[in-house]
């Protein structure tokens, strides 16, 4: 493809003049000495102007100018790839197109170890092996490359498992060569500008590796241990830790789990962690998670450390009173069988900042408590036997985060509302006794700035109760963020009366409103963070002014089982201006989901998903006219169970949606087209540009996708189709729907497609995954 490929390992001692060189050596110019840069660039220039290059930059550390080295801009259709560990440098060198590398897959892992490693893997029994040496690995290249060249030497099973062994204790024990690997990831660490970047990256080594960690529980963590300074409220910490975040992610230190709102920490760069945290004098810790340990390590263990983390082990007793002045973190949450906290345990941690309890058997607190006088988190929740909080509570001054959801605990003591650095509160009310339950407790907590009080659903709580809660919530001034759930529409009138702190741009809200059978927001699972204002209403009926009103504010709205509405747009389609998120589950009234008849220019221009399940009056998404703007943001339309539905594309909407990227349609029984022809006469070929992922399962009747073979279908990756017994004929000649590489199809269907051109068939079929689940 190229007339010359030329290849430059840049690295952290570059300058131009060895860029040069490099270049220089590999078009075979002969320079002579006392030649400046400018020269040498004149040179390179000269003989580049006229090929097609292809010039690959490794490892490069700081952004440059690559013309200054000579390379011309030419019109061959050459091109630059360079690598680097840092995103950021990729905008400053003016990338056309950024490519993240991801680390390999197992299947990949295992391949390039396996070509390194040669010979020797031709034993069959050493295969098994061999898989678990890779998994170590993390799927790191770097890694495999070393680990590969340790192996290779190993020409039998014994030498292959004693390997393994020693792997499996890396790098607390040494291996030739591989210390190597740790300095090397250690430049990413040490580059890191600010102490703060460092301690938070280091913190992230307590949790169990690749465990997905929770990234707001995260924060509290480092506003406890005093990683954010010179902040004192939430909200500005939390920002601040979400910028120390993405930074520790875009130098790939921390990477983003496939769960939303978690991160990751992986194997190899938590074993780095540990080794620099070993190292610094007042940064020990004791990390010992998910080892199914019973019996907790030495004493001295933990008199040096300064954090310790036992999570996730079978821990049933704990020591009497181990001498830990300079504990800061203690985690063991989720030792289910730790039923007893020794009463003098926690003497001598005066230091103590984060402590967390949450999943473990406990009954009650131990006396010794009230020594943790700098105590700032502590975390109960989920401790399903811990019946109360004891009075000794008032000697936590400077607590700010209370987690006591889902325990035994029937009261909020008053002592509660003495803590008056409290700042997060965290409680369910389904234990609380019948009388007044927070008794003017959470009133007196002035500088309260989260608030979550769950209410398990199915539960009923007189009115009079939650009227008065919802008063005391309205007295908040402080607060950034409230979950609450009001049982009827009538209190959360009165909190929207009495407080003006929801309307405020940077309040946060989930509110849920009526009785429902979850406190969960499925739809909630595809955002990034939490932050943002949720309202779920649950089987009530009719419109409300409190619920039009909360609307007006609200990004996601779950309505569900609700009655005696025709559409969306009776609440107000001027109301939903800041949607981002809809889902319609249940409502048995409903017919169309919006109407276009009173739907201002730009109606619904930020939503971006819509999912509708069990509607079984459904006739049609958007009915009358669709004006321009509207929907102009949805990226996923997911349709279930709406037996009635015909008409999915009404006239005139399919144009709105070029961001569309998936679509789903299941269990709708009278669907014959999915774009009907009749409803869309003309279609542009590129309609639903965007569209990247088709599923459509149980339709029994559908018979077409799209009319003729008009659309390209320029994005459309991945096609899944089920039950779809009519469907013969897909919408896809020789030359369109280019990027299609998945199709998801059952078996005994596939044969009985109709084509018009046998090719086609023969170069979609290596695409099918065929299953056999006919119906
Ligand atoms: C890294 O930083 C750039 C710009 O500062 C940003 O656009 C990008 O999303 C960041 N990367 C990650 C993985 O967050
Ligand atoms: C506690 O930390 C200090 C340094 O901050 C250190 O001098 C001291 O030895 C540590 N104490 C223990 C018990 O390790
Ligand atoms: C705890 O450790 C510190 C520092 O090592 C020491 O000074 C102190 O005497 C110890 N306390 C007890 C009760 O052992
Ligand atoms: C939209 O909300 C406002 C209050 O915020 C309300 O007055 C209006 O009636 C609502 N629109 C409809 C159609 O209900």
């Amino acid at each position: 493809m190229f007339d010359i490929v030329i290849w430059v390992s840049v690295s952290k001692a570059w300058s131009i003049e060895k860029v040069q060189n490099a270049i220089i050596q590999r078009l075979k110019l002969k320079v002579e000495g006392g030649v400046n840069e400018v020269e040498t660039a004149q040179l390179i220039s000269n003989e580049l102007g006229g090929l097609r290059y292809l010039l690959l930059l490794d490892e490069v550390w700081d952004p440059f100018d690559i013309h200054e080295t000579g390379i011309p801009n030419n019109d061959k259709d050459s091109k630059v790839v360079f690598a680097s560990r840092f995103r950021d440098l990729c905008y400053d060198m003016d990338a056309d197109e950024l490519v993240n590398m991801k680390r390999l897959s197992e299947i990949d892992a295992f391949k390039m170890f396996e070509e390194k490693v040669g010979r020797t893997m031709k034993n069959p029994s050493i295969i098994p092996i061999a898989q678990l040496v890779v998994r170590q690995c993390a799927g790191l290249p770097l890694l495999i490359d070393k680990v590969a060249r340790v192996f290779r030497k190993k020409d039998n099973i014994h030498l292959w498992r004693d390997g393994l062994r020693s792997l499996q204790r890396w790098p607390s024990i040494k291996i030739q060569g591989m210390d190597e690997v740790l300095e090397f990831l250690k430049f990413c660490y040490e580059d890191l500008d600010g102490e703060d970047k460092k301690v938070c990256f280091l913190y992230g080594a307590l949790f169990p590796e690749d465990s997905d960690i929770f990234v707001d529980y995260l924060m509290e963590c480092w506003k406890a241990e005093g990683f954010l300074p010179n902040v004192d409220e939430f909200r500005d910490a939390r920002d601040r830790g979400h910028n120390i975040l993405h930074d520790l992610i875009n130098v790939s230190l921390l990477e983003r789990s496939a769960m939303k709102r978690h991160v990751r920490m992986n194997k190899v760069l938590r074993n780095m962690a540990l080794k620099i945290s070993s190292r610094v004098l007042d940064h020990k810790f004791l990390a010992r998670t998910c080892e199914g340990i019973k019996e907790v390590p030495m004493e001295e263990e933990w008199a040096s450390a300064s954090r310790i983390s036992l999570m996730d082990n079978d821990l049933c007793t704990l020591p009497a009173a181990p001498n830990c002045t300079n504990l800061s973190t203690l985690l063991l949450q989720r030792n289910y069988n730790l039923m007893m906290i020794p009463d003098s345990f926690f003497l001598s941690m005066q230091g103590l900042r984060v402590l967390d309890l949450h999943a473990t058997a406990i009954t009650s607190l131990p006396p010794s408590l009230s020594c943790l006088t700098h105590l700032r988190a502590l975390y109960l929740n989920s401790c399903t036997r811990l019946i109360e909080l004891p009075s000794s509570l008032e000697a936590l001054v400077h607590l700010e985060v209370l987690d006591i959801r889902r325990t035994r605990i029937i009261s909020l003591p008053i002592q509660v509302g003495s803590l008056t650095q409290m700042r997060c509160l965290r409680m369910s009310l389904s234990n609380f006794g019948a009388g007044n339950p927070i008794s003017k407790v959470i009133s007196s907590i002035s500088l309260l700035e989260e608030l979550i009080i769950d209410v398990e659903p199915n539960t009923l709580w007189s009115d009079q109760v939650m009227r008065t809660i919802t008063e005391e919530v309205s007295t908040l001034t402080r607060l950034t963020s409230l979950t609450f759930s009001f049982p009827k529409v009538e209190c959360l009138e009165i909190f929207v009366r009495s407080s003006r702190l929801w309307k405020d741009l940077s309040f946060t809200f989930q509110f849920s409103v009526g009785i429902c059978n979850s406190v969960k927001y499925h739809i909630l699972d595809y955002f990034e963070y939490q932050s943002c204002k949720c309202l779920k209403y649950a089987n009530d009926e009719g419109i409300h002014p409190a619920i039009s009103e909360i609307l007006t504010e609200t990004e996601v709205f779950e309505l569900i089982d609700h009655k005696k509405i025709l559409s969306l747009s009776d609440f107000g389609t001027e109301n939903f201006s800041k949607l981002r998120a809809c889902s319609v589950d249940g409502c048995k009234d409903i017919i169309c989901i919006i109407d276009g008849n009173v739907a201002p220019p730009c109606a619904f221009e930020w939503l971006e998903r819509m999912v509708i399940n069990n509607a079984p009056s459904l006739q049609c998404i958007w009915k009358g006219p669709v004006p321009v703007g509207c929907l102009a943001q949805m990226t996923t339309l997911t349709l279930y169970n709406c037996p009635v539905l015909k008409k999915i594309f009404s006239n005139g909407l399919i144009e709105q949606l070029y961001e569309l990227q998936h679509l789903s349609v299941e269990e709708c029984y009278e669907i014959e087209e999915i774009i009907i022809e009749t409803e869309n006469p003309c279609l542009d070929p590129t309609t639903l540009p965007s569209l990247k992922k088709l599923v459509l399962h149980d339709l029994p009747k559908l018979i077409s996708i799209a009319p003729d073979d008009l659309l390209i279908w320029p994005s459309l990756e991945r096609l899944d189709i089920a039950s779809c017994p009519s469907l013969l004929k897909l919408p896809f000649t020789g030359i369109n729907a280019i990027n299609l590489r998945s199709i998801q199809a059952e078996e005994s269907w596939w044969p009985t497609l109709v084509w018009l051109d046998n090719a086609m068939e023969q170069r979609l079929r290596p695409f099918c995954n065929f299953s056999n689940l006919s119906p």
